[in-house]
């Protein structure tokens, strides 16, 4: 039985699995961790040795384990984080750290970007806005801060295609990732000269970008005896994380999307039309799917505001389940699950690190609104959920109105099921909370390697085990498990959503006032 190898660049560290052409089974994992250092505050930069160190590494520990199974590995998909930029000189030696898709060094530069090309030069070049994670600001901001680096930068890569030029010998870009550079058109899927222009950038500081399932190159014979893989088998392009993640989950059609609970919350929604959203509050780029777009809302705490909850505000939960040897988290969603649909009125704000989608607003901040001498702890719980959960619908909601705008709604587009991962699709208490406040039916599914997986799908379209993304992703990502919308809790919810959208429009202007005290 073949096998496909899946390794994804992420922020944390790296993660390789190798799963089987056949029933998906994840027959060999491997992770590495690599550090993160911030500099300076609102820095967030990576050593792009780490990278490949890792690589190699997690590689050769798939080869021990699977031992002469290796020789069945087919071909091998990458993934990783978006936005990040490593810079190579014209030797491809790195000039200087990575500067990572969560650094906010480039908020001057962002505001240069909206000033020269203004809301509508974005619209119609890179269909999105210039926020501070994306790499063309960290460009103008390393010219301006460290012009002795930017001279010797002759290109930036990706993550993934610093790893993929280490693996074959050959960089190069795909089109989901480049989206997420400001310096591409996703709906030509081109760079933009008018962009480069714009800044006097040189088409050359970026590679040629291709369809996310093309072949890279052949794994260097060298690394192939050192990790035990086979030399020669075909590397594809791959894809950004949230680009394969939805891949691994089978969003890679109109009708579904994916709604992601990690530390960050993420609503992606595959389009079959390059779409962008009148105000650009979601992020459009393309798809790891040939001739396919997606619509995605980041939300920057949503798994992210639970832990902080769980950390701070609940040393009883934590205590109680070190007795009973379980999750903490399960003890406070149980706790939830015993209060009231709107929890006694308690209405949680989660913008505990600001919020990107809908309000890209670094100085939001969270609130608990509605407390009385009556409130109990199972209504925090519970608000704490709903609130996070309402975060999400902002961003549906803007995917519904986009698809309703273009006229789509009625057709194929619209949205018929969400298919959730993370670690809060372990929950069934969430899942169907998720159903009722999305007003969706929620899948999950027997994929839980996130991007690594849809990497691995890539690898064996790539590999021509499968015609198409489609057809990978039908043949190896199953449904288990489906929550359905209760007609009454979503009506209700419908209504408290209502109050939720109010509250940031109130307080708005006090978390500006507030957060010139930090
Ligand atoms: C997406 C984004 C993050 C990174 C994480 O725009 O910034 O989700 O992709 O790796």
């Amino acid at each position: 039985m073949s096998l496909l190898v899946g390794l994804d660049v992420g922020t944390s560290g790296l993660k390789a699995i190798a799963i089987d052409e056949t029933t998906g089974y994840v027959e060999a994992r491997a992770v590495r961790d690599y550090p993160l250092s911030t500099p300076h505050p609102g820095w967030a930069e990576q050593d792009p040795a780490d990278f490949v160190v890792a690589a190699e590494s997690a590689l050769a520990s798939l080869g021990a384990s699977l031992g002469a199974r290796a020789r069945e590995i087919v071909g091998i998909g990458l993934t990783g984080q978006m936005h990040s930029a490593v810079f190579l000189d014209e030797r491809d030696e790195v000039v200087r750290p990575a500067i990572l898709w969560c650094d906010t060094r480039t908020t001057e530069a962002c505001a240069r970007i909206t000033e020269r090309l203004g809301a509508d030069g974005l619209r119609r070049t890179v269909g999105n806005l210039a926020l501070e994670g994306f790499t063309l600001p960290k460009l103008l901001w390393l010219r301006e801060v460290e012009p002795e680096a930017f001279a010797r930068v002759r290109r930036v890569l990706m993550p993934k295609d610093w790893v993929g030029l280490f693996l074959t010998g050959e960089g190069g870009a795909d089109f989901s990732d480049a989206s997420g550079t400001l310096a591409f058109s996703p709906g030509a899927r081109a760079w933009s000269d008018e962009v480069l222009g714009a800044f006097d950038l040189p088409r050359s500081l970026f590679p040629k970008a291709h369809e996310s399932s093309a072949i890279r190159g052949r794994l260097r014979t060298d690394l192939a005896d050192r990790t035990g893989l086979p030399a020669g088998v075909p590397v594809v392009f791959g894809a950004a994380d949230n680009a394969a993640g939805a891949v691994g989950l089978g969003v890679v059609r109109e009708g579904r999307a994916m709604v992601s609970l990690g530390t960050s919350g993420v609503v992606l929604a595959a389009t079959s039309t390059y779409v962008v959203e009148p105000e650009m509050r979601l992020h459009s780029f393309c798809h790891a799917v040939p001739e396919r777009y997606y619509l995605m809302g980041v939300m920057l705490a949503a798994g992210g505001a639970l832990r902080w909850y769980r950390d701070v505000l609940c040393d009883g939960e934590r205590l109680a389940a070190e007795l009973r040897r379980a999750d903490p988290y399960e003890i406070i969603t149980e706790a939830a699950s015993t209060a009231r649909l709107g929890a006694g009125g308690l209405l949680f704000l989660p913008y505990l690190m600001g919020e990107r989608t809908p309000h890209n607003d670094a100085a939001a901040r969270g609130a608990f609104v509605g407390l009385s001498a009556r409130t109990t702890k199972a209504e925090l719980s519970r608000a704490v959920l709903e609130g996070i959960s309402f975060g999400l619908a902002d961003s549906l909601a803007l995917v519904h109105a986009v698809l309703g705008a273009s006229g789509r709604t009625n057709g194929s587009a619209r949205l018929r099921e969400a298919r959730l991962t993370g670690g809060g699709a372990r929950s069934p208490f969430w899942r169907q909370l998720l159903a009722d406040v999305l007003g969706l039916e929620v899948a999950v599914t027997t994929s839980t390697e996130g991007p690594a997986f849809g990497a691995a799908l890539l690898a064996g379209v790539g590999a021509s085990r499968f015609r198409s993304v489609e057809e990978a992703a039908d043949a190896l990502v199953h449904v288990t498990t489906r929550a359905t919308p209760d007609p009454v809790a979503v009506a209700r919810y419908r209504e408290i959503h209502a109050e939720y959208q109010a509250l940031y429009g109130a307080l708005r202007g006090r978390f500006r006032a507030i957060a010139a005290w930090e």
